[in-house]
């Protein structure tokens, strides 16, 4: 088979992170670190730090050239300065020399998230001395292991650890002041800086770092990279680019900071703690930039939007979500995204050379009796190289390429509920298991590169053909039948193996009773709306990454309700996801008899154990109609769609609760859900109430139809009305004036229905789940 090789001396591995892995968090002499006091999960990790033997032979095994590991400060200096722990520098020591052993070539990261509680108890990185003494670090580290590590990359992602650990708060050390953590980043570039320069004069060979570069584009954008965009959107992306990337490639690369960016950490905190002097240190030459890239960061300009808080300074920025397929982390996967950005670091930085230090994917593994076919992870990662291999092939300087990662591990906030592994841990015998994925990896690494065409998945008749048996003996021996013999056994599940033969579900179901198919029921009204689209999309591309397949089945009519109510009685499927029928009906309750879990889209009109994810419509509506009161407007009245539909009986209850609390009346006009009926509804509030200043709408459709009659009947929006609506759809930002409206996340409810079958397939307690809702302010009230 032909091949797409990769240049003669790329460099294959994967990296991993102390706290991650390593465990064993209080063992000869290890000081706490900050992430041991901010998460409460548990701390044996993957227990490396005892079975760093069997995790080498793993990777020797798989063939790996390159092994990016971190170490951790608080192993060797327990109380962040001060004396050197030897024995927790032992550690890597006894790891480095297993790793020559096997002919691996270590990279080296030296902060990987995990700074000692004694450091964060004296500043953490808000404190200029945390540089100091992470330099002090640096050497020492250097002084024990340098004489076997070539290649050191002083920090990892400091975009994260300061913007999610400082400004955020959702990783360690959890504060949540922007001012901090733009302090934090300069004081991690200055650690850096010092630490190149321990470093190179410890003598070491090459010296890196690593970020986590995510292009910035906007929706339309990710399908076409040259997409002209408005001054607002380049404005928009330009800023998100300035605070994630440029925000340390340039200090780092080019010895300043970005101007756009001044102004911005002026604002938050000031610029004293950028002393003279600083970002000489800090752009020190570079022999390697490692690049991480998971997905991009989309964008556009939305002028009400308040600042995110990742990204002190966003303020008028929305950060999109695009229906892309995703990985169940619900990351977009857009391979062509890495290329773009190896492409752009290379024509800024043309000396620099580039390593992808991280790229990979959570999927949820199946674990079958044969392994785990992690197809998913397979194509990510094919479709992420081919990506890499087009960058080079016009000219990118980029050396080797790492995957995140080689073991299922610790992956912060999110725990251990998240495979990013290329081998399964069992944490509760902590067995490492290859998947697929890391299999065909080492085919990559053997062969220098990608075969053209990916094969075909293998189906009975290839098992058959290499094991030489027939396709029915194939079917009994993988359905577990007792009547075939060991042998034929053993050849038949030799060719599974190699073949990476995934059974087909069928014939896997009549043995294990399971179908793995889950139904999306949808139902006729709702067809076509953004929200069933997003849940299609979402629901259908998270749950196939876990290895389902999806039936969408239409509930229509009474008899295609029996139908679907059959099909689970008959466990024909494993799970269903209803997106209820609007009105009063019986279906979800009728499949909440059978055994067969179902989540809903909405909450229910009569209350049932059945978890729902639904968004806070009460919350939005109060929202909107506090909004009316606090801008002055006193009449205010209310265009309800129809009565009997959940939502709009919630969007009611929260702006009668808001006027109740003004001491304010309601005023109610029906509508059906057509602009045509929200005009009607609007003049008919009108016509009752002159003295009418507000128009508070149940939908953005019901709002569209209020502003043509106002306009119809000479009152000026909004000085004379405000007019108000809800679910910002597309069209609401289109209006003149623009429609303020309120925000319901279409791509997040799709996400947490999808979570939650899965988490109710797994057998875990599963809770309703009601997302927030938000509004944004145009110009019509
Ligand atoms: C990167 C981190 C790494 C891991 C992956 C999924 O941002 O560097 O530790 O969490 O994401």
């Amino acid at each position: 088979m032909s091949t797409a090789s990769f240049p003669e001396g790329f460099v294959w591995g994967v990296s991993t992170s102390a706290f991650q892995i390593e465990g064993a968090t209080s063992t000869d002499g290890r000081g706490p670190s900050i992430w041991d006091v901010f998460s409460a999960d548990r701390a044996e990790a993957c227990d490396h730090y005892h079975r760093y033997p069997e995790d080498v032979r793993l990777m020797k095994d798989l063939g790996m050239a390159a092994y990016r590991f971190s170490v951790s400060w608080p192993r060797v200096l327990p109380d962040g300065s001060g004396k050197v722990n030897e024995a927790g520098l032992d550690f890597y020591d006894r790891l480095l020399d297993e790793l020559l052993a096997a002919g691996i070539t270590p990279y080296a990261t030296l902060y990987h998230w995990d700074l000692p509680q004694a450091v964060e108890e004296l500043g953490g990185w808000p404190s200029r001395d945390t540089a100091r003494r992470f330099a002090d670090y640096a050497a020492a580290v250097h002084h024990r292991l340098g004489d076997r590590v070539d290649t050191w990359f002083t920090l990892n992602e400091p975009w994260v650890a300061a913007f999610l650990g400082y400004s955020d708060g959702s990783h360690a050390p959890g504060r949540k002041s922007a001012a901090e953590a733009f302090r934090s980043a300069h004081h991690m570039m200055l650690a850096h800086g010092l630490a190149a320069q321990a470093l190179r004069s410890g003598g070491a060979a090459r010296v890196g770092t690593v970020l986590n570069i995510s292009p910035v584009l906007t929706p339309a954008q990710v399908s076409d990279f040259g997409r002209q965009l408005s001054e607002e959107d380049a404005e928009a992306v330009a800023r998100i680019d300035a605070l994630a990337n440029r925000q340390f490639l340039e200090p780092m690369l080019r010895g300043s900071y970005p101007a756009e960016l001044l102004p911005i950490i002026e604002r938050n905190g000031g610029l004293g703690h950028v002393r003279d002097g600083d970002l000489d240190i800090i752009a020190q030459p570079l022999d390697l930039l490692g690049v991480n890239y998971y997905s991009p960061s989309v964008v556009q300009a939305q002028p009400s939007e308040p600042a995110s808080p990742a990204y002190p300074g966003s303020e008028g920025v929305l950060f999109c979500t695009i229906p892309t397929a995703v990985t169940a982390m619900g990351w977009p996967i857009v391979p062509n995204c890495l290329s773009l950005v190896l492409r752009r670091l290379s024509a800024e930085y043309p000396e620099l050379d580039l390593m992808v230090t991280e790229n990979g994917a959570d999927f949820v593994d199946v674990v079958t009796g044969d392994g785990i076919h992690d197809v998913e992870r397979i194509s990510f990662v094919e479709e992420h190289l081919r990506a890499l291999l087009s960058a080079v092939e016009s000219g990118a300087r980029v050396r080797g390429y790492l995957v995140w990662t080689l073991l299922d591990n610790f992956e912060w906030t999110e725990g251990y509920q998240r495979k990013f592994g290329l081998v399964h841990v069992d944490f509760a015998t902590q067995k490492r298991r290859p998947k697929d994925s890391a299999l065909w990896y080492r085919d990559v690494i053997r062969r220098n590169g990608l075969t053209e065409t990916r094969p075909k998945r293998p189906t009975l008749e290839t098992v058959a053909a290499r094991s030489g048996v027939s396709r029915a003996t194939v079917s009994r021996v993988v359905n577990g039948e007792a009547s075939v013999s060991p042998e034929v056994r053993t050849a038949v599940m030799r060719a599974v193996k190699e073949l990476g033969y995934v059974p087909n579900a069928a014939a896997r179901s009549l043995v294990t009773r399971r179908t793995n198919a889950i139904a999306l029921v949808l139902s006729v009204p709702r067809q076509g709306d953004a929200l069933t689209a997003a849940v299609v999309q979402y629901v259908t591309s998270m749950l196939e990454g876990a290895g389902k397949q999806i039936t969408l089945m239409l509930a229509d009519t009474a008899e295609s309700h029996r139908r679907i109510v059959q099909q689970a009685e008959a466990r024909l499927v494993d799970g269903v996801v209803l997106l209820p029928p609007d009105r009063g009906d019986t279906l979800a309750e009728r499949l909440s008899r059978t055994d067969v879990p179902i989540v809903l889209l909405g909450k229910p009109a009569v209350a049932s154990l059945v978890p729902y994810v639904d968004v806070d419509n009460a919350g939005g509506a109060a929202a909107a109609t506090e909004h009316l009161l606090a801008s002055g407007r006193r009449r205010i009245g209310m265009i309800c769609g129809p009565m009997d539909l959940v939502a709009v009986q919630d969007r009611l209850a929260g702006h009668r609760a808001a006027l109740q609390r003004a001491g304010a009346q309601p005023l109610l006009a029906l509508a059906d859900l057509t602009r045509a009926s929200g005009a009607a509804a609007a003049r008919q509030l009108l016509g009752d109430e002159p003295a009418l200043d507000a128009v508070f709408a149940a939908t953005d459709q019901l709002a569209i139809g209020a502003l043509q009659a106002a306009r119809e009947l000479g009152r000026r929006v909004p000085e004379d009305l405000a007019i108000v609506g809800f679910d910002d759809i597309d069209a609401a930002s289109a209006t003149t004036p623009g429609l303020t409206t309120v925000r319901v996340p279409l791509a997040e409810q799709a996400l947490a229905v999808a979570r939650l079958l899965l988490s109710r397939l797994e057998g875990r307690h599963t809770t309703s789940v009601v997302l927030p809702t938000r509004l944004v302010v145009r110009e019509s009230g």
